[in-house]
This record gives C-alpha cells, sequence and structure tokens, in this order.
C-alpha cells in the first residue's frame, strides 16, 4: 500500500532488498526513522477544525435567539455576559472567549497551510488531476481551500468587532451594526463561506478517523453526504432567517441608532422599548 506513494530512489531501495546496493546512505527511507509529527499535526488540525465546528454551530442556535424575539436575544446576551452568575454583566468575558476563538482559528489556519498548493505548478498539477479523475471529493477538497483562504479574513473582521466592543451585542445594537453600519454584507460572505468549510470539513473527518472498511466505503459514503448537505442547508437557513430578521429590526430602528435595547421586565406600561 504505501510502496505506491514511494518515489524513485525508493523503489530503487525497496529492489535493493532482493539485489545488494552499493551504499544504504543512498536511500533515505531505509537510512533514517520516519518523523511521527505530520500525523501529530494531522491529528491536531482535526481536533481544532472540530472544535471551530462545535462552536460555529452552537453560536449559530444562540445568535438566532432573534427568531424568538428581541427579548430572548437580550436574555442569552446577558447570560453571556455572566450576569445570572456575578449578579451585573461583565461584557469582557464575551472578549476573553472571542480571543480563544481565535486563536484557535489561527491554530487551524497555520496547521492546514501546509496543505494549500504552494506554486503555480502545483495547482495546475491538481487542476490536471482533478479534471482527469472526475473525483467528487477533490473539488470537495477545492471549495475547502477556497472558503478556507476567504474565513480567516472574514472571521479575523467579525472577531475584531466581538472582542473590541463585546458590549455593543444585543437586539437593537447587533441589528444597527447589521443594517445601518453594512455588516450584512460581511455576515452573508461569512455565512455561507463558514457553512460549507464546517459541513464539507465534517464529512472529511468522519471520511478520515470514522469506521469504514473495504465493502462499507461506497454506503457509507453516501450516507455521510447527504448528512453534509443536510447539516449546511440547515444552517444556511438558519443564518439567514436571523440575518434578515436583524436586518429588518435595524431597519425599522435605523431612525434611532445607537439606542440600547431595554427589555420587557424594565418598561413602564405603554412604553416603547
Ligand atoms: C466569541 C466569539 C463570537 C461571538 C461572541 C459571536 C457573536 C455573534 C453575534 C452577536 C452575531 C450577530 C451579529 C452581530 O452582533 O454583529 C454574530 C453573527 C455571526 N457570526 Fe459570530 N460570534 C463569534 C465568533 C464567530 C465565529 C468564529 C464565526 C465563524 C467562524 C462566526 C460566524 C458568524 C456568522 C456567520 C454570523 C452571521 C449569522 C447570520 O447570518 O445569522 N462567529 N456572531
Amino acid at each position: 500500500m504505501t510502496q505506491i506513494r514511494l518515489g524513485a530512489v525508493d523503489f530503487v531501495c525497496m529492489i535493493s532488498r532482493y539485489r545488494r546496493v552499493p551504499d544504504r546512505r543512498d536511500c533515505p527511507s531505509m537510512s533514517r526513522k520516519k518523523s511521527v509529527w505530520p500525523a501529530r499535526i494531522d491529528v491536531l488540525q482535526s481536533l481544532s477544525g472540530l472544535l471551530l465546528v462545535l462552536f460555529v454551530w452552537m453560536h449559530m442556535f444562540f445568535e438566532s435567539s432573534i427568531l424568538l424575539g428581541k427579548d430572548a436575544m437580550y436574555r442569552v446576551t446577558k447570560m453571556f455576559e455572566g450576569e445570572p452568575l456575578f449578579g451585573k454583566p461583565y461584557p469582557v468575558l464575551v472578549s476573553a472567549v472571542g480571543v480563544v476563538v481565535f486563536l484557535l482559528v489561527a491554530a487551524h489556519a497555520v496547521l492546514a497551510l501546509r496543505k494549500f498548493p504552494s506554486n503555480s505548478r502545483q495547482y495546475r498539477q491538481f487542476h490536471h488531476h482533478r479534471n482527469a479523475m472526475h473525483h467528487p471529493d477533490t473539488s470537495l477538497w477545492l471549495v475547502q481551500v477556497v472558503t478556507g483562504f476567504c474565513l480567516f479574513f472574514l472571521v479575523s473582521a467579525h472577531l475584531y468587532i466581538v472582542i473590541a466592543q463585546p458590549g455593543n451585542i444585543g437586539p437593537y445594537a447587533s441589528s444597527d451594526r447589521i443594517w445601518t453600519g453594512n455588516f450584512w454584507i460581511l455576515y452573508a460572505l461569512l455565512l455561507v463561506a463558514v457553512h460549507l468549510h464546517a459541513g464539507i470539513g465534517m464529512y472529511r473527518l468522519a471520511m478520515k478517523w470514522g469506521p469504514l472498511s473495504s465493502d462499507n466505503t461506497a454506503i457509507v459514503r453516501a450516507r455521510l453526504k447527504i448528512a453534509m448537505w443536510c447539516c449546511v442547508v440547515f444552517f444556511l437557513c438558519l443564518g439567514t432567517a436571523s440575518l434578515l430578521t436583524y436586518m429588518t429590526i435595524g431597519y425599522e430602528h435605523a431612525d434611532r441608532a445607537g439606542e440600547r435595547y431595554r427589555p420587557g421586565v424594565e418598561r413602564q406600561p405603554g412604553e416603547g422599548a
């Protein structure tokens, strides 16, 4: 199996097991011990990717609380600021989580960079193989590379706001940013890129580490692909519905942009939010 991937020098070395070769130092794979680091880095890349996908999927449920109303989103915001625990909100907690997530994104990107084609010759070879093989998973890998590249910029812009202005999250603050601040453009691009990347990433993780055997690979692959597209479509619909809701609230609140939301319990009867 591994012999298929051997280069020309190693092939000569394999043959040399049967016919004497003059110098073993000519055979790198026989004279040197193989490093375990590529395998370790692979595990770390998979692990950081898995953590990020789980974070993003959880994040989508919390962020879409706006679909249940402004009060629901307000309560979720205050929960993440630690109000139920400490009696008053500490937005710095949100910044702290933002920093941890950014470090995880950066680590994942650095670990993944080594697999990107690094020059035009490698891109040409990749396209040549892809066109010759018509292998759908190879095309999915290309989507992963392109969305991963875009994500580094899109996620950095989003996380910068989260880290620098953690108190500026809430039903009106978020909607004003999205509509009056034109952040809907960033979020629309982020939404598509992150859910394609997350869905395909989970599919690839399952194919790589899941329990596959030679007789069930085809059926498992087909089922995993259906699950992948179900996740992508579900989160794209949830995210689009939430984004449209934030945009509508922001549009209606545009002439009072900057004003903070006051939850129902803090208002007098008949008083507006
Ligand atoms: C601590 C980290 C994070 C926090 C606190 C956070 C919070 C939020 C909030 C409050 C919104 C609503 C819009 C706004 O207020 O600006 C939002 C939108 C969004 N966030 Fe995050 N976010 C975090 C990290 C991430 C990461 C790492 C990703 C993706 C890799 C991400 C992807 C998105 C997307 C796609 C939207 C738009 C969702 C939609 O269309 O409904 N976020 N985020």
